[in-house]
């Protein structure tokens, strides 16, 4: 059986040297190059509507493409203190800030400037991050279009090529043109798409995009967009949400196929993938770069973070961050092949609670931006203003 170190580098999953060994590539390096080890795929198999449910995923989103310059309300100015996006993290109800606030103490001499700062800097981060991720699912999608061998795949990827490109410009819009630009790709999230685009099976792009890195991102945007008052992010959000649960709908449709018809052994390997990639995504939380920043000694921060933090993840928001993710495994059939290796996994990381939430095979229809309309026309009917 493969070990910790071989899939992720180190035996300790909280391995504090092994974590911040982990830095970015050259920050000042304009173009970023990654060998993509693949085959590029013709069909000449051109039946339309072979595989159903893409077809009827393809002929949604030729509907629902919108644009990221004319549909948002850019005019609007953006009160930077009102974005408060992030989960709130109460100082005194989280044991990091706790320890960090206690008499002599990392953070003991922070004042409210300094929180007030750290608040913007972290909700800059998290956004600049998506905004990097974004364009991973650019590049790993395009690649779809290559690799996946079936017709209505390619055509329903090439759809998705357009959503991701409209995501990364809205994304960059806003934090260049109202957040005052934005942060460096994050060392762990950069060695999370350089592995999904390196790998040379086509199934493995879908697994680290669709299911793990979009699966998050869904979450991640749900939480931010149920948060925040500003009202251009909030429509920003909404509008990528409608988009980004097709694009997780697409990996499950797709897997679920594939999945069934695979041996135990390959199903390890996949198994494996996935659980690489949820581990990567932990690690960027410890946010280094804002610690940085923020001139905090970045080593003795993320170290109190993984001591507090432990081996099981009890911030119930970064727990609820998996809640697509986990259903999703599920339903690809990859938490209990090899005697339940995922679920243990899983469960270790304290997230296998989500395994019975609703996966997002089916339910992209209720974030799309139809039925966003429909409410709305619903409650004008009521007489209620339109939210
Ligand atoms: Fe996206
Ligand atoms: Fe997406």
């Amino acid at each position: 059986m493969t070990t910790n170190e071989e899939m992720i580098g180190r035996a300790d999953v909280n391995d504090l040297e092994a974590i911040l060994s982990i830095t970015a590539h050259d920050v000042d390096e304009m173009v970023h190059a990654v060998k993509d080890n693949a085959d590029a795929l013709f069909t000449w198999n051109y039946e339309k509507g072979e595989r159903p449910a893409l077809n009827k995923l393809y002929e949604k989103a030729k509907g629902a493409q919108w644009n990221g310059e004319t549909d948002l309300p850019w005019h609007l100015d953006v009160d930077i203190e009102k974005v408060a996006a992030n989960a709130p993290r109460d100082p005194e109800q989280d044991p990091v800030f706790v320890a960090a606030t206690a008499h002599g103490g990392l953070l003991a001499t922070w004042g409210d400037k300094e929180w007030d700062q750290f608040v913007i800097e972290s909700q800059n981060w998290t956004m600049s991050q998506f905004m990097h991720g974004e364009q991973g699912a650019l590049v790993c999608t395009a690649k779809i279009v290559e690799t996946v061998p079936w017709i209505d795949a390619k055509y329903y990827a090439a759809t998705q090529v357009m959503d991701e490109a409209r995501h990364v410009e809205v994304f960059a819009k806003y934090l260049d043109t109202k957040m005052n630009g934005h942060y460096p790709l994050n060392a762990h999230l950069g060695m999370l798409l350089d592995d999904i685009i390196q790998d040379h099976r086509w199934d493995m792009t879908y697994l680290g995009m669709q299911i793990m890195v979009e699966g998050l991102a869904l979450a991640a945007f749900g939480f931010m967009h149920m948060l925040t008052e500003e009202p251009l992010l909030k429509q920003l959000l909404r509008y990528v949400m409608s988009d980004e649960a097709r694009h997780v709908a697409f990996g499950v449709l797709s897997l679920k196929e594939y999945y069934g018809e695979l041996s135990d052994a390959e199903m390890l390997e996949r198994q494996q993938f996935a659980f690489e990639a949820a581990v990567r995504m932990r690690d960027r939380f410890l946010q280094q770069e804002v610690w940085e920043r923020m001139g905090v000694d970045v080593r003795a921060m993320i170290k109190l973070q993984l001591e507090h933090g432990g081996d099981k993840n009890e911030d119930p928001f970064q727990q609820l961050l998996f809640s697509k993710i986990v259903p999703n495994c599920k339903k690809l059939g990859l938490l209990d092949r090899n005697d339940h290796w995922l679920r243990k996994k899983f469960g270790e990381m304290g997230v296998i609670q989500f395994e019975d939430w609703t996966d997002t095979g089916e339910d992209y229809d209720t974030l799309s931006l139809e039925s966003l309309a429909a409410e709305a026309e619903a409650h004008a009917a009521d007489g209620g203003a339109v939210a």
